[in-house]
Parts: C-alpha cells; structure tokens; sequence
C-alpha cells in the first residue's frame, strides 16, 4: 500500500460544475494528486429529495475509495448542504464540503451585514447558509434566493454574457439589491461560469464569494495539520512537472483567482455518462489540460 501522503484526494460534483472546484485545488495545492468524479448520469442534483442526494453521494464515495483516496472534497453545493452532516459520521477519512468555507469567508467580508446566498432549490430550501452564518452573527441579514434556471444556462453555454441570461439573471438577483447585500455566496458549483453577467448586475462593489477558494484553503489546511499533505518529491516521482504560481494565487481576490500552470499526467477525471461531452466542456472551459475522461457505471457501487 502506498503511503497516505501520496494518495489521490476524491473530488466529486453533480456534474462537470465541480472543475471550478477542482481548478481551486490543483491551483492551491499544486503537489496533491486529484481523482475527480461528475455525476452527469443523474445531473441535476438541486432538484432532488435529500434520501436521493445522500444514497448518491455514499454510491460516489464507495466509487472514489477504490482509488485510495485520503480524504473526499464534496465540490457540490447541494451534496454539501443535504448529505454531508449524514456521510461525515460514517467515514474514517476526512472529508471537507463547499458551505461552511463559504458562509464563514462571506461573514468575514460583509461591512454591513447584509449577505445574500445563490443556489439550487435544495441548497437554498436547506437554510444551512442562513444557520451558518447565525449561528456565529445572529444579528445578520441573509437573503436567500434559489436560481434554478442558471444551471441549464451553463450547461447550454449560455454563460458569457448573453441578453438572455442577463434578464433572467436580473430577475433573481433583484432581492438581493433591493435588501443591500454586499456580498453574495455563488452557491452553486455553476455560478462562478456566470459571474460577469451576475458583477454587471450587483456593481462593482459587492464581494461575489466563490467558496471554492475557501474550500481549498480549508482542505490544504486540514491535510497539512494531519500530515496528510504530499510532498513536492512524491509529485516529481509522480512523472508530471508541477508549477504553480501560489503567491499570484493568494495575491488574487478570494472569490476569483488567476491563472497558474499544473501539470495533469498524475489526476484523473471519470463521469457517469458522456465522457466526450465532458471532456470537451473541460477543453473549452477548464484551465488545465484534462487527458482522458473516463465513464464508470457508478450504480454498481
Ligand atoms: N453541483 C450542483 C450544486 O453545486 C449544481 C448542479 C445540480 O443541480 O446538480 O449545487
């Protein structure tokens, strides 16, 4: 058995969503090895039962442990905010989700106290931002509002900044300006592809929180304090050249990040249907080169 501090770290989403979440972790932890799963069989997740989510997510956890992972990012909102309290108890690696490090950076960041929150029906039905973020400032504002059309738009590459999604875009977002938030959680795994229509529409002053740099920052944080983290000589024995600007990255906002250069030979990417699809999704719209994508049938697990 390898040691644990070169094992892959699982990264799973609904779909090809989570790469936003990944690009953060391969950014921030240039040394680690990823193993990433998107559910894009059963896509979309925001719509379904909570037993759903949780039954799913264990299926994908069993999935990513045959690869020995050391510890699991849960990069879907909806998974986070619906399954992870229930899956966490009954693991024995650590796992680390997209709310909590997103509810806690945007608690930071307020100065007025008025934050809002984007996502899925089950994410924003769930409250768990709103519980989150009271449970520490009882007295904030949180505005929640679910946007579940920004999901297909995505999908559909509807996301550059097209009079249609700009309208429907202003019509969910008009809540939040009319309750002064100053700052917004993109709660979704998708947002962060719809960010500039969603900046024209707040203005340049509201914070626009992408957990996914808090998540990452968490997980390296985490692996660090368990000597879980690999080595920059187990990336090099791995056969694939890694650079990465981490200063640059930690320089950028902590919503959205510059661009650095990883080597993929030593990360894997597997879906559940439409590995062709995916693949040219992550060419034209994920950073770093993605080999392969391989299609796993995940119901066998
Ligand atoms: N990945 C999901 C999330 O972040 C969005 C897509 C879906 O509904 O499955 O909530």
């Amino acid at each position: 058995m390898q040691n644990r501090q070169d094992a892959p770290i699982g990264i799973f989403d609904s779909g090809v969503g989570g790469l936003t979440v990944a690009e953060e972790v391969m950014r921030q932890l240039p040394n680690e090895k990823i193993v990433y799963f998107g559910d894009t069989a059963r896509v979309p997740y925001g719509s379904k039962s909570k037993d759903t989510i949780i039954k799913f997510s264990k299926q994908i956890i069993r999935y990513l442990r045959t690869w020995d992972v050391k510890a699991i990012v849960v990069a879907c909102n909806t998974a986070s905010a619906l399954a992870l309290s229930e899956i966490k108890e009954e693991l024995d690696i650590p796992i680390v989700g997209v709310i909590e490090p997103g509810a806690k950076v945007a608690s930071e960041m307020t100065k007025n106290g008025k934050i809002g929150i984007i996502g899925t029906e089950g994410t924003i039905n769930s409250h768990i931002h709103t519980k989150l973020i009271k449970e520490h400032k009882p007295t904030y504002q949180v505005t929640e509002r679910a946007c579940p059309l920004f999901v297909p738009l995505v999908e559909e590459g509807f996301f550059l900044d097209t009079n249609v999604t700009y309208e429907i875009a202003g019509k969910y977002l008009e809540v939040m300006k009319e309750n002064e938030v100053d700052t917004l959680i993109l709660g979704c795994t998708h947002y962060p592809f719809l960010r500039d229509t969603i900046r024209k529409i707040m203005g340049p002053e509201v914070n626009l929180v992408n957990p996914a740099y808090e998540t990452a920052r968490e997980l390296k944080k985490m692996l660090s304090e368990l000597g879980l983290a690999a080595s920059a000589e187990a990336t090099a024995g791995n056969g694939a050249g890694v650079t990465a600007d981490l200063k640059a990255a930690e320089a950028s906002s902590r919503m959205l990040s510059t661009q650095t250069s990883v080597g993929t030979g030593m990360h894997r990417f597997c879906v559940s249907d439409g590995a062709d699809k995916v693949a040219h999704f992550a060419k034209e719209r994920f950073p770093f080169p993605v080999e392969n994508v391989m299609q796993v049938n995940i119901e066998e697990y």
